[in-house]
């Protein structure tokens, strides 16, 4: 472990000797306590070798990151301006504070351009996106109204409304997508949704987001897949190139999914763990914070095994021990909290680059390009008649109650 560059470091970790992993393994599906175990130090040992740094040539580099202005995007500039690479953020309001505290504080090694992702003329995009060589997609969609109107209408405010999250969730990413593929120096996009993305649709968690949020798990879904296949897209072109076209070949433009859970300003907890999972593996969506979630994405921007794969980032107040909870409902007990194992492909520790590093794996066939139509609809609609239905009971039981009281009022007089 030695050998990982000082770049990799996780801010806020401490020396190696104090580092800490679970490692679950998938064939025992034992889990082992809080101590540094042979399985995953083996495991880090031959991942580090290969990755004596994960920004093998900084110079050659520049990321844009669309977002940047914000507070996952903020963290993600400054740990690539340390690591020596060029940055130029994408913002909508160039003279934000935010946007002249990144100036500021980065001086050349970082530049602010401006630009919507949900302009439908895409030159300020085009512009952003020339010379880069990774993208870094770290916005989305700030919206709470009229959520049930969102959730129903057809066709409803996402045909109109620029501010909806399938016009920044769903259509930004995928016209940003296009164009960076399209540009030809794009090496890697990296797209940042959230966790509950990669639950069922009909996960509870998921199905109260769509309702309070205008459907965003369902356009954050739809956004990873126009950037999934963009990437074939860009894949394919790269096998059968235009006899046509003239100049080196263009870069094969990988993506990466980072999905993180709740997150949290301040720095990680004392005591508490991250947890990374990754592909189709089931990571619980506890508070994690923004440092380590940018720590994350920079790592997916360049690290060789996280082309073309899908991690999740979340954190744990203490450690799992491989339990976690879940809501489950049955007629006897009704709704309830039951213990269940984690998914054995979920790493636990408190060192970002090392679980990244040793545990991630690009995405299996069938998960580049997941169902396109996932049936998110019902499940929503289910629970708000539910909730419609608690309503009406509540202010049924209410009238009844104020009909007694006034019928007891009256007849004592
Ligand atoms: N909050 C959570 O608990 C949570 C959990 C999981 C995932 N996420 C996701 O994680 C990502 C980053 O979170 P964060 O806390 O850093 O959010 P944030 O501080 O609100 O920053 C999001 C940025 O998105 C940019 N943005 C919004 N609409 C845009 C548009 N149309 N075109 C270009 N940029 C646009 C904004 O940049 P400008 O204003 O500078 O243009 C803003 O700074 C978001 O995508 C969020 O959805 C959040």
């Amino acid at each position: 472990m030695a050998a990982l560059a000082p770049a990799l470091a996780p801010r806020g970790s401490g020396p190696r000797a104090e580092r800490r992993v679970v490692w679950r393994s998938r064939a025992s599906s034992r889990r082992f306590a809080t101590s540094p175990l042979p399985s995953a130090r083996a495991r880090v040992a031959s991942a580090s070798s290969d990755s004596s740094s994960v920004v093998s040539d900084p110079d050659g580099e520049l990321v844009l990151v669309v977002g940047g202005a914000g507070r996952v995007g903020s963290r993600l500039v400054s740990r690539l301006a340390a690591s020596g690479v060029r940055v130029r953020v994408l913002t909508r309001d160039p003279t934000s504070d935010a946007a002249r505290t990144l100036a500021d504080r980065h001086g050349d090694s970082v530049e602010i351009a401006r630009g919507d992702v949900t302009d439908e003329d895409p030159t300020e995009l085009v512009e952003a996106v020339r010379g880069c060589t990774r993208v870094v997609a770290c916005f989305g969609a700030q919206r709470i109204t009229s959520p049930l109107a969102d959730a129903f209408a057809r066709p409803g405010p996402h045909v109109t409304d620029p501010t909806h999250p399938a016009a920044v969730n769903f259509r930004g990413v995928a016209r940003l997508a296009k164009i960076a593929a399209d540009a030809g120096t794009v090496r890697r996009f990296v797209r940042v949704t959230g966790m509950s993305v990669g639950y069922h649709p009909a996960n509870f968690i998921a199905v109260a987001l769509n309702l309070v949020l205008s459907m965003t798990i369902r356009w954050q879904r739809a956004g990873e897949n126009a950037l999934r296949e963009t990437a074939e897209a860009s894949r394919r072109k790269a096998k059968n190139p235009s006899s046509t076209a003239s100049g080196p070949p263009a870069p094969v433009m990988e993506y990466a999914c980072v999905r993180p859970g709740n997150l949290l300003d301040g720095p990680r907890p004392p005591g508490s763990t991250v947890l990374i999972g990754h592909g189709r593996s089931h990571v619980p969506a506890g508070k994690v914070a923004r440092d380590d979630v940018a720590e994350c994405v920079f790592l997916c921007a360049f690290a060789p095994n996280c082309a073309d794969a899908t991690v999740g980032v979340a954190g744990a107040a203490v450690a799992t021990g491989g339990v976690r909870a879940e809501m489950a409902w049955d007629p006897a007990r009704g709704m309830h909290y039951r213990a269940t194992e984690m998914d054995p492909r979920v790493l636990e520790g408190t060192d970002v680059a090392e679980m990244v590093l040793t545990g991630v794996e690009p995405d299996a066939e069938d998960e580049r390009i997941l169902e396109k139509t996932v049936p998110y609809e019902p499940f929503v609609a289910a629970l708000a008649f539910l909730l419609a239905g608690v309503a009406a009971a509540i202010a049924k039981g209410a009238w009844a109650a104020l009909r007694f009281a006034a019928g007891y009022l009256v007849g004592g007089a």
